[in-house]
C-alpha cells in the first residue's frame, strides 16, 4: 500500500486522483483548503478507511510547515506527492491585473515550489515529487500566444523551470521530480469541451506516474507517457 498526498483535492483533477488511489488501496492523505465545504472529499473519507483528508492552503506557507511536521512527528513516508492545485484566471493581453497575476503566481508556482522544499524530508527513498503542470506552459507546445489564458501559460512555464531547478538536488536524495501535463480536462478549469474526462486523465496520469524512474528527474511528461517539450 502506497502513500500518496495529492493538494488540491476539493474538485477536478485532484478529487479524481484521491478517488482512484484510494480505489486502488493506496492510503491517501487528499488536501484541500476548506475541508468543510470540500462535500465529495467527505463522502471519499467516510466510504474508505485509507483516505485522510487535511487541510492545505498551497499559499499559506504555515499551512505547509504544519503539515509537513505533522506528517514527519508521525512518521510517514510520501511514495507520491502531486502538486496539483492551481488556478486560471483569463485577461486579455493588455488587460492584465497584478492582483490576478500575483494570484496565478503564488498558486502555480510559490505554493507549489514551497511544498516540495517542506515535503522532501517526509519523502520515501525513491518517491515521486510531482507537479501538474499544462501544455500551455511549454514554448514547443504553444499553438498561439496572445490568448486570454497568458498569465496562466507564464505560471506554468515558471512551474516547469521550479521542476528543473530542484530536480538535480531531490534526486541526490533519491526523489524523482518531475512536471506532468494532464492533457485538456472537463473540470471547473477546463470546461466541458475539454479532450478528457477526469476518469480517463488521472488513469493515464497514474499509468504514467507508476512507470517514472529517477533517471526522468527534472523532465517535463505528457499524461501518457510521451515526453514533452518545454
Ligand atoms: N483542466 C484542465 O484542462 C487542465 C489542463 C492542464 C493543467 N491543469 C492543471 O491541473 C490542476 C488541476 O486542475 P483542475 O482542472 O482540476 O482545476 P479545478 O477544477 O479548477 O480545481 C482546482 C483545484 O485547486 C484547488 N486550489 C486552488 N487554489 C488553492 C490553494 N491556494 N490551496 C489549495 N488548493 C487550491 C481548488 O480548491 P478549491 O475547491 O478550494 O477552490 C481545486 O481543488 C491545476 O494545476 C491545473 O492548472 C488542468
Amino acid at each position: 500500500m502506497a502513500l500518496i498526498l495529492v493538494t488540491g483535492a476539493s474538485r477536478g483533477i485532484g478529487l479524481e486522483l484521491a478517488c482512484q488511489y484510494a480505489e486502488a488501496g493506496d492510503k491517501v492523505i487528499a488536501t484541500c483548503r476548506d475541508p468543510e465545504t470540500a462535500n465529495a472529499l467527505k463522502h471519499l473519507e467516510q466510504s474508505h478507511p485509507t483516505v485522510e483528508l487535511q487541510t492545505l492552503d498551497v499559499v499559506d506557507s504555515l499551512s505547509i510547515l504544519s503539515l509537513a511536521s505533522l506528517l514527519s512527528k508521525r512518521g510517514d513516508k510520501l511514495d507520491v506527492l502531486i502538486n496539483n492545485a492551481g488556478m486560471l484566471v483569463q485577461e486579455d493581453p493588455g488587460e492584465w491585473t497584478a492582483d490576478a497575476f500575483s494570484a496565478s503566481l503564488e498558486t502555480n508556482v510559490v505554493g507549489p515550489a514551497m511544498i516540495m522544499q517542506a515535503f522532501e524530508k517526509v519523502m520515501a527513498d525513491g518517491g515521486k515529487m510531482i507537479s501538474i503542470s499544462s501544455g500551455l506552459g511549454s514554448f514547443g507546445m504553444a499553438l498561439d500566444f496572445g490568448g486570454p489564458t497568458g498569465t496562466y501559460a507564464a505560471s506554468k512555464a515558471a512551474l516547469n523551470m521550479v521542476v528543473c531547478q530542484l530536480a538535480p538536488r531531490l534526486k541526490q536524495k533519491g526523489i524523482v521530480a518531475v512536471a506532468f501535463n494532464p492533457g485538456w480536462v472537463k473540470t471547473d478549469m477546463g470546461g466541458q469541451e475539454a479532450t478528457y474526462t477526469p476518469q480517463e486523465s488521472v488513469s493515464s496520469l497514474r499509468e504514467s506516474f507508476a512507470k517514472l524512474t529517477l533517471d526522468q528527474a527534472g523532465q517535463f511528461i505528457d499524461h501518457n507517457y510521451d515526453s514533452l517539450p518545454w
